[in-house]
């Protein structure tokens, strides 16, 4: 029997774990904790991840302010932003939602964020200390599937992980977290990408596939040994006339048929996605506690 793993429930439970940190917090009469979310223009994918981080935040307790800004922004009035953000002493953590517009130069924005306060993770600083292994804040989507690694008893010791997809938040750092000497980790990684020659040849022999291409059913159930670990990271639209819409969302993997050959899967929706933003959340309780730089 093929298990389905419940991101949903799963980032509910640490929710609920969360708030009562937070109420201990409270009644400790310790500072709660305080997330920023930046906003710029109005895509709608962005405005639907950060209302949810927003709304997450008001679930497990913390306080959240949300900047917003059309897209005619210039690139130095939010570098003014983000220098008031890192400056300001109630705000413990806070992110700058990606994509940018084009004019603005999102390596410069994420250099300009205090690794002290880059929840995201996305800070050369923070991402240098991951490769390391020191403490750092984890990239959202990866720190939320080794906690459904971790929560589910899926062994990595030892095993070999085929990542698709080497992003800068998803495919790269993963493909390093598994790899390190740790508890979920001390894999055998293979981080295949657009250019891997026999892609079907690598997810054979892979014990655990982590797809995080961003191309609907990508992987295919003939890519996938008995009883494999899958993990999709894809979210994707496809046109689909009989919802309300007009789309739906699918993974990068044919769950269908997938479902027949895993030992685990995790669905879309409902899998990796609510697991970013409890990653979220942790980070942003670790960096009121300072439990990172100290
Ligand atoms: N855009 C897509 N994913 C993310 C994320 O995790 N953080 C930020 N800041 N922007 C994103």
């Amino acid at each position: 029997m093929t298990i389905i793993i419940d991101g949903k429930q799963l980032a509910k439970d640490i929710k609920v774990e969360l708030a009562e940190q937070v109420a201990e917090i409270k009644t400790a009469g310790s500072k709660i904790p305080h997330l920023a979310a930046v906003l710029i223009g109005d895509n709608a994918a962005s405005e639907s991840y950060v209302r949810n981080k927003v709304r997450s935040c008001e679930q497990v307790g913390f306080n959240s302010t949300l900047i917003r800004h059309d897209a005619s922004i210039s690139e130095d009035a939010l570098l003014d932003i983000v220098d008031d953000l890192n400056k300001d002493e109630d705000i413990d953590g806070f992110i700058v939602q990606l994509p940018l517009p084009d004019h603005i130069d999102e390596q410069k924005i994420t250099l300009a964020i205090d690794p002290r306060k880059d929840v995201d993770g996305f800070h050369p600083m923070n991402f240098g200390r991951m490769a390391q292994g020191l403490p750092s804040y984890l990239p959202a989507t990866p720190y939320g599937i080794l906690q459904m690694l971790e929560r589910y008893g899926i062994e990595t010791s030892g095993k070999h992980c085929v990542v698709i997809g080497r992003s800068n938040i998803v495919g790269t750092p993963m493909s390093i977290l598994l790899s390190r000497k740790a508890k979920v980790g001390n894999c055998t990684v293979t981080l295949a990408h657009s250019r891997t020659k026999d892609l079907k040849a690598e997810t054979l022999r892979a014990d655990i596939i982590i797809a995080a291409i961003g191309r609907a059913n990508f992987v295919t159930a003939d890519m996938v040994k008995d009883g494999a670990v899958v993990i999709d990271v894809g979210i994707n639209r496809v046109d689909d006339a009989s919802k309300k819409r007009g789309y739906r969302l699918v993974g990068d993997v044919d769950f269908e048929a997938v479902l027949l050959k895993a030992s685990h899967i995790t669905p879309v929706p409902g899998g990796v996605g609510p697991m970013t933003v409890t990653s979220l959340m942790m980070n942003t309780l670790k960096a009121s506690k300072r439990e990172i730089f100290g």
